[in-house]
């Protein structure tokens, strides 16, 4: 991807400017929150925005970013920039993938074939969640030969989890990211205070539903008895008792790259290399799962030290504008992952939300990238930094 900064800037103010046409999507954060508020029902934006417990590691995640201060450097012929980079032996046009987030219907109709339309037509690859409220195949048929990622919620059921990793397999994912930090939901007080569990709802459940290892474990088919099968789907949505040592079978499931989701120990980094994995994804879950945790950008240098030249590190939990992308880049990270600022965009206006949400953070990246004095990502290292 090359200059989308240039093109963004023209495109807006040219509407602005000859057809007094102002953007419909707020480019600032807060706004498109604030505004997906009003969009989404009392419940599902609760569900969205919420973190576990008091919702402080929500705002450390976000503290974390303030103490790193870019010191800009000048004339060094930034005309030309190049967005792209190498993740996992894949090139992506550039270092932003959309996180994968379960249950988009309950944000927006257009759901995460909105999302996928939207990656498809910016050029940025999804990862699609185990959790989705379509079938991965339904999605992958969207993105068409945009990358795509699958996100696994390792089942309690071992038939089911394999069969999610050779369904993902079939429908041409190319990378498996292994959510860790999930066996089970953290409390989440705004989801407890409105008894609320999308699932319950038959939302965020098409994989499951869809899957014949899953099938076989009901008496009836979904379709004649869903309280059941919604049932067994809580029964064996996530598996608690898991030890590293379980990887090595995961492993053997599939020849897709491996990336782990949810690491902020640099021991555990390493035991993923260790155990195989191509990369982690230094995350937080965007603050859902253990409150008082790290700021997952707090947790990131020391993870790139230990095994940043083994395996890639991908970094998610507080991105918001592209200075936090730069932030993450240039301690280490190889592409960052964008969570609920597009869940918002899709909230508002669907698939074309999400188009705008991300022609945006791109626009931010690129400018950011060239007025700090840089033209690939690859240029970006700790020298950025004041300190
Ligand atoms: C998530 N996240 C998530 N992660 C995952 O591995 N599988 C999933 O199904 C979901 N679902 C999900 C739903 C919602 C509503 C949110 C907000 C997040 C976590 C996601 O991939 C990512 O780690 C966070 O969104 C990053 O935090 P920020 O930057 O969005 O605050």
């Amino acid at each position: 991807m090359k200059n989308p900064g240039a093109d963004r800037q023209q495109e807006v103010y040219g509407q602005g400017m000859l057809m007094g046409e102002t953007p419909d999507i707020p480019p600032n954060f807060e706004e498109l929150e604030q505004r997906a508020l009003e969009a989404m029902s009392d419940e599902a934006f609760a569900y969205v925005k919420g973190g576990a417990g008091s919702e402080d590691t929500v705002s450390e995640n976000r503290r974390a970013f303030r103490k790193h201060r870019i010191v800009p450097r000048m004339m060094r012929g930034v005309a030309e920039r190049d967005l792209s980079t190498e993740v996992l032996g894949q090139e992506l046009p550039a270092p932003v993938v959309l996180a994968p987030i379960g249950v988009q219907s309950i944000i927006h109709e257009d759901g995460e074939l909105g999302a996928a339309e939207a990656a498809r037509d910016v050029g940025v690859p999804m990862c699609l969640s185990s959790a989705s409220s379509e079938t991965l195949e339904d999605v992958s048929e969207e993105l068409g030969e945009t990358p795509k990622w699958f996100q696994l919620y390792w089942s309690k059921n071992r038939d089911v989890a394999a069969s999610f990793v050779s369904r993902a397999e079939d429908a041409g994912y190319e990378a498996l990211v292994v959510t860790l930090d999930t066996p089970m939901m953290g409390w989440r007080e705004r989801d407890v205070s409105h008894g609320y569990l999308p699932f319950l709802d038959g939302e965020g459940v098409a994989n499951y539903l869809s899957d014949p290892a899953f099938r076989d474990l009901l008496t009836d088919p979904p379709e004649e008895n869903l309280d059941a099968a919604l049932s067994e789907f809580l029964d064996v949505f996530g598996d608690a008792s898991l030890t590293w040592d379980d990887l090595d079978w995961l492993t053997d499931q599939t020849d897709l790259p491996v990336v782990l989701k949810g690491i902020l120990h640099p021991d555990d980094a390493r035991k993923a290399v260790e155990k195989g994995a191509e990369g982690v994804v230094v995350s937080n879950h965007g603050g859902r799962q253990v409150d008082n945790a790290i700021g997952a950008l707090d947790a990131l240098p020391g993870i790139v030290d230990e095994i940043g030249d083994d395996a890639d590190v991908l970094f998610d939990s507080g991105i918001r504008r592209g200075a936090d992308a730069i932030v993450a880049l240039a301690l280490g990270a190889d592409t960052v992952l964008l969570g609920r600022p597009y869940a918002y965009g899709l909230a508002l206006d669907g698939a074309e939300g999400v188009r705008e949400v991300l022609k945006n953070f791109l626009a931010d990246l690129d400018l950011t990238l060239a007025l700090t004095g840089h033209t690939t990502v690859d240029d970006l290292d700790r020298d950025i930094f004041a300190e």
